[in-house]
């Protein structure tokens, strides 16, 4: 019999929402796959990710931009920072990051292995200043701090809470800081009204459906706090979100 204790089951059942999630709130959340998480439909994994990649990399209003503003604000007191892409998909963030800033050596990872491989084949790949390798998240082989930061764009919903909180650890041990950059969980009423906008598309984008699933499986703030707070109550979590429905912005770092 495999022994699970008393916080590892009650950060599992977390929800999305957070411990103080409203009833409402609780019902907004999903345990389906996205076709992103699913290894049996190879086709439409890549057509998301090709819509995601391509609205992504938009001129200013694309969110790899702005994403990459958000971490060159992290690291604005380093020189020469060390910046580890985890789940970085096709690498859209990355590319923008080193447009942006002329030294900063980067570490541009994901867990899947045709991402990574695409990323090695690209630009990226035979850039000096870039290593591109497979990676997890919750298991990052690096030593303590060499990182100045670590970021995660658009991803951490993609993990149930137990792994979303190995994230926090492994991540603030072999980095500086962790930026967390992934869809706002809305209030539950509002949640609902935008769901239904987006339900009779998700039969016919590829896209649509994972981005229903993927709010459905959006951290709340308290959910992030708390998922940290799992991992080592040291981690502190500052948010830098703004008015509105924007992305939701999270930086942690762990006291030393
Ligand atoms: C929605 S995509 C976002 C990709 C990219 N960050 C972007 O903004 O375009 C989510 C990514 O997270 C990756 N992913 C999921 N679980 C992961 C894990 N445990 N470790 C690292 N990457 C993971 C997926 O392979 C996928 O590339």
């Amino acid at each position: 019999m495999v022994y699970v204790d008393s916080r590892t089951r009650d950060i599992a059942s977390m929800p999305r929402g957070g411990p103080d999630a409203s009833w409402l709130d609780r019902r907004l959340q999903t345990d389906r796959l996205e076709y992103l998480d699913r290894d049996d439909v190879d086709d439409l994994k890549r057509k998301v990710m090709d819509s995601l990649d391509r609205a992504g990399r938009r001129r200013r209003i694309g969110i790899h931009d702005k994403c990459a503003r958000m971490v060159l604000r992290e690291v604005a007191d380093v020189p020469s920072p060390r910046i580890l892409e985890l789940g970085a998909g096709l690498g859209g963030l990355s590319s923008k990051l080193l447009e942006r800033h002329p030294t900063a050596a980067l570490t541009v990872t994901d867990i899947d292995p045709t991402f990574v491989a695409g990323m090695a084949a690209s630009d990226l790949g035979s850039h000096p200043r870039v290593t591109v390798r497979e990676m997890d998240a919750t298991a990052i082989d690096a030593p303590d701090g060499y990182y100045d930061l670590a970021v995660f764009a658009l991803s951490l919903h993609h993990l149930p809470p137990v792994l979303a909180a190995q994230v926090f650890d492994a991540a603030t041990r072999a980095a500086k800081k962790l930026l967390i950059v992934d869809l706002p969980r809305p209030p539950a009423p509002l949640h609902v009204m935008l769901l239904a906008v987006v339900l009779p598309l998700t039969k016919v984008s590829p896209l649509q459906h994972d981005g229903f699933i993927s709010s459905l499986r959006a951290y709340s703030p308290s959910a992030l706090r708390a998922l940290a707070n799992h991992a080592d109550p040291a981690i502190t979590v500052e948010f830098r979100t703004g008015r509105g429905l924007g992305p939701t912005v999270a930086v942690a770092s762990r006291a030393r």
